[in-house]
């Protein structure tokens, strides 16, 4: 591509990408699936790294590739990020009311109410429309500069469309629940403390000295004030609100313009009430008085604005019964001690579950079995023990000396707060251990699931994620819920699964901290999983995006003689430990655009995929006009239809062979 056309092509996919990201993670509207998004964003990657100097801080290619930190640079805030005055219940909201309305000598006002999200604030500074910084409220006068973690949060616009030379957002930055569900699992299987909740998560994670970490953590942005830079540019709270969600912020669809202190407590009472039904956590109300000219005028104290003002939700809590306190195994043979209750509603769920976390826990809330306990949901997702409210006189908890799963030795680390179970071979580490492995988006065994997994290892078919390679049809038919056809098709995809890149072998180990995408880039650097097995610390650290906590991990797991003895077995089942990813230019299907639809007799998708890629042609998601190929397998759908209606040129598996193979039979 000559330069003017690639310049022009760079600005066309970035444009696209944007608004794919808006549509998305801003507005929850998505026009395209995820692997059209991922196509787009290969071929921007391509043609930025084809030429350099095109490249943009604000292109969407940009948001994660920050190399490692070594800690947060101090920045003094603009102005102070003050907090607010709390109301803690509706007389002290009727009093802040009072005392504007008396402030403003009874002229005519109105109030914004918003929901308080329970995050962290960030203010996010743009120069001439390109964010520049990103600084965390800190003690209000100086924060840390994240910005190289805030750039991988995709709700958070890289650029915005404005005159203004400098501009300021403020806001908070959140974890949605499932998000925050998920970080928990992965910490779980991980052996790492969880978060209490969702402020805490995301707090933390804005924190982390390496952005891919960040990253991986899907934190939110959401807007709630303009700074402007001179001349204002809105006269209301209101009006700014919709200006920022024109730049492309992300700001809280909830809000409400009240015109006096009733449509407030209404706004307030509606939300204590629904407040569950949201994707994330808030904590109570803001409300604020709508016009600029009357903030101006009620002015701000030492400490907070006095024309706003937050009501806090009441923390919902009830008591119950604790029956019995049960052992949970995790992946990494993490103990934790779970109370198991008397189901009882808190806030809008039934509850009869609650995590004691370890042993030290239990101890600060003196919690026995037959206690009857107070348990608290205040915008967190986990509910937890507040108390014992009164004793019910059993036995205190004692953590079990042998593995409630395999009878194994636990051993509590000096400093550690975690037991574990120190067997390798616990069927409970086991059985977490092959469903990470056989998950989609890890080796992608379909039919593998969690029912299937318990008989396999309750009946000793696997003692080892290896001994997946080893399961027979035979093995599998006596297995309840297994009919022979579906035992045949889970053997095939077991076949199937054998030649995944090496990325997917490499996050099929569940290395801590190793995800889809790190595994992905240590593929791509070192291309070999014996090279990576063999790299010191500071050599995994040349892979981009990897820091010091992902080398150290992924160095301890090669050094841990039983992972070294199932990386062997994993050798011998013929699972790939190479991958070329290397991308020739003038490849034979150079400037080739296809489809792959259907299942390929022989080819996984993703093979095809590399393959097609490593000979120079691009892989997307969906047909149009511009598509050269679809290649078809058998249960080919809609994508083959269309692709006959507009005249694409359809081939089999043979046929895609041999373009590969650069025989010269072009377009059909
Ligand atoms: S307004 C001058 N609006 O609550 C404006 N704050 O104590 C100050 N917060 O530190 C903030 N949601 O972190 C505002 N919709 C919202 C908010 C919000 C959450 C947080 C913010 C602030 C604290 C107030």
């Amino acid at each position: 591509m000559t330069q003017p056309d690639a310049g022009k092509e760079v600005q066309r996919l970035r444009a696209e990408l944007r608004r794919h990201e808006h549509l998305y993670y801003v507005l929850d509207r998505p026009e395209i699936t995820d692997a059209e998004y991922d196509a787009l964003m290969r071929r921007l990657r391509e043609l930025e790294a084809a030429h350099p100097e095109l490249a943009a801080p604000d292109s969407p290619t940009q948001r994660v590739g920050g190399k490692p930190r070594e800690g947060f640079v101090k920045v003094k805030h603009s102005s102070p990020m003050l907090s607010l005055d709390n109301a803690l219940n509706e007389g002290e909201l009727r009093e802040f009311d009072r005392r504007v309305r008396d402030l403003l000598g009874g002229e005519p006002f109105r109030y914004v109410a918003e929901l308080k999200l329970d995050g962290l604030s960030m203010a996010v500074r743009y120069r001439d429309g390109v964010l520049h910084q990103a600084v965390t409220r800190g003690d209000g006068i100086e924060g840390e500069d994240v910005t190289e973690n805030a750039r991988t949060i995709r709700s958070l616009p890289l650029s915005i469309e404005t005159d203004e030379r400098a501009l300021e957002v403020r806001g908070e930055v959140i974890l949605g629940r499932r998000a925050f569900e998920r970080l928990n699992l992965d910490r779980d299987r991980e052996g790492q403390p969880r978060f209490a909740n969702p402020r805490n998560a995301a707090a933390g994670s804005i924190r982390i000295l390496e952005p891919a970490i960040t990253a991986s953590r899907r934190l939110d942005y959401s807007a709630y004030f303009l700074l402007d830079g001179g001349a204002p540019l809105a006269d209301s709270h209101w009006e700014s609100l919709a200006r920022l969600a024109e730049f492309g912020f992300k700001v809280n669809p909830e809000r409400r313009l009240c015109r006096d202190i009733e449509e407030l407590i209404e706004y307030c009472r509606e939300w204590a009430r629904r407040r569950e039904d949201l994707p994330y956590a808030t904590d109570g109300v803001v409300a604020k008085v709508d016009s600029a000219r009357q903030q101006r005028q009620l002015g701000w104290t030492a400490k907070a604005p006095r024309w706003a003002i937050a009501f806090k939700f009441p923390a919902e809590q009830q008591a119950t019964v604790v029956e019995r306190i049960e052992v949970q195994v995790g992946r990494t043979g993490t103990l934790t001690p779970v109370a198991h209750l008397r189901p009882v509603a808190v806030g809008g769920v039934t509850v009869s579950r609650a995590t004691l976390h370890n042993e030290d826990e239990i101890e600060r809330l003196g919690v026995r079995a037959g206690d009857t306990v107070l348990i608290e949901r205040s915008g967190d997702v986990i509910p937890k023990v507040v108390r014992v409210e009164k004793s019910g006189g059993g036995q205190s908890f004692q953590m079990p000396d042998s593995c409630p799963v395999c009878g194994g030795r636990i051993v509590r680390q000096e400093g550690e707060a975690a037991s574990r179970c120190i067997n390798t071979n616990c069927p409970a580490r086991l059985k977490e251990s092959v469903l990470h492995f056989s998950a989609r988006k890890v080796m992608y065994i379909d039919g593998l699931g969690e029912a299937l997994v318990d008989q396999l290892v309750d009946r000793g078919l696997v003692r080892s994620v290896a001994d997946v390679y080893s399961l027979k049809p035979e093995d599998l038919i006596p297995l309840e819920r297994m009919a022979k056809k579906s035992a045949g098709k889970l053997a095939a995809n077991i076949e199937r699964s054998r030649r995944n890149g090496l990325d997917r072998v490499l996050s099929g180990l569940g290395i801590p901290f190793v995800g889809e995408r790190t595994a992905q880039i240590l593929a791509r650097t070192f291309g070999s999983l014996d090279k990576i097995a063999a790299a010191d610390e500071e050599t995994l650290q040349t892979a981009e995006e990897v820091g010091p906590k992902i080398a150290r991990s992924i160095w301890q797991f090669f050094r841990e003689p039983h992972n070294r003895e199932l990386v062997e077995r994993l050798r011998s089942a013929g699972l790939r430990f190479e991958q070329e990813m290397v991308r020739k230019e003038g490849g034979p299907l150079a400037g080739l655009t296809f489809v792959l639809t259907g299942t390929l007799p022989n080819l996984t998708r993703d093979e095809a995929q590399a393959r097609i890629e490593a000979a120079g042609g691009k892989v997307t998601g969906s047909v149009s006009k511009k598509t050269d190929y679809v290649v078809a397998g058998s249960e080919a759908g809609s994508k083959l239809d269309k692709a006959r209606k507009l005249g694409v040129p359809v081939l089999d598996e043979a046929g895609l062979l041999d373009r590969l193979s650069g025989q010269p039979r072009l377009k059909a």
